[in-house]
């Protein structure tokens, strides 16, 4: 029997996982099926539990119902529960199982995909929403020399740095003015709107990366102003999108796919 997965999400048409999971399923010869799940914005748990029990077996989980679905889990990995926000459903015997592969594909993108290292580096994240929150425990598993979290609304900054003091430094943007950072990591969600979060002349120092964790057609308002402020690598989050995918199939499956054809189509197309 072929085994069932989606992602599931409001609105979840634009979504590309099904189709890089069915790449990762052709290349690693497991039998699995993914499809898209459009759950009503008051019925995710219902769409949930729908699914799981016509032989459901995991579920990716899009937005806006990543705090949702952490509520909903009745067992966390320790990332989802620092990030209190899951990606990853894992229907178990006697569990709802909830993981956020998110910032593990962050990691994975910058690290191993553009190869820009992260330990000892000066990293500047943006936002203080789920997004962020996700990514920040492995980032800092990395080892960078600092990181600072900068965000419109600053007490949630601020809470971030209490909850990983003394590693993580709250920052308004105003205040950046002069700083100079290695990574620069647009985790707001302001490229959805077309804006841009009010930064002043942040210095990339030589080399640096600037990395936008939403993706589309063109540079986003973030990387186009990156270039413009020196920043010597852009990126956008069709890397990190394949590397969540990525860590997601090896939550379900114990295997891990190659992910570097899926990206390169994904990229061409
Ligand atoms: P997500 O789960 O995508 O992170 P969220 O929790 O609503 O969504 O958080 C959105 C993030 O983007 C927040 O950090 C938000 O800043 P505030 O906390 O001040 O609201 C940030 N954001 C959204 N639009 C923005 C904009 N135009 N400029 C700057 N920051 C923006």
């Amino acid at each position: 029997m072929t085994d069932r997965y989606a992602v599931i999400g409001n609105p979840v048409a634009h979504s590309k996982s099904p189709q890089i999971h069915a790449a990762f399923a052709q290349e690693t010869g497991e039998d699995i099926e993914y499809g898209r799940l459009l759950a009503p914005l008051e019925g995710f748990s219902d769409a949930v539990k729908q699914f799981r029990a016509a032989g459901g077996r995991g579920l990716n989980v899009t937005v806006p119902f990543k705090e949702e679905a952490y509520r909903l889990a009745t067992l966390h990995s320790e990332r989802a529960r620092i990030a209190e926000a899951v990606n990853t459903l894992r229907f178990d015997a006697g569990a709802l199982y909830g993981d956020n592969t998110d910032g593990a594909g962050l990691v994975r993108d910058i690290r191993d995909n553009l190869g820009v290292a992260i330990a000892g580096r000066r990293i500047l994240l943006l936002g203080a929403g789920g997004a962020a929150r996700g990514v920040i425990a492995p980032l800092l598993a990395e080892d960078p020399k600092d990181l600072t979290i900068a965000n419109r609304t600053l007490e949630r900054a601020e809470a971030l740095e209490r909850h990983f003091a003394p590693r993580v430094r709250a920052s308004a943007y105003a205040a950046l003015s002069g700083s100079r950072f290695d990574i620069v990591v647009n985790a707001t969600s302001a490229s959805l709107a077309g804006a841009l979060p009010p930064l002043p002349r942040v210095v990339f120092a030589a080399g640096s990366l600037a990395y936008d964790m939403m993706y589309g057609r063109g540079l986003t308002p973030f990387l186009e102003w990156a270039r413009g402020q020196g920043a010597g690598l852009t990126a956008d989050g069709l890397g990190m999108l394949i590397e969540q995918a990525a860590e997601s199939f090896f939550v379900w499956r114990g295997i891990r796919p190659r992910t570097a054809t899926v990206l390169a189509s994904l990229r061409a197309a």
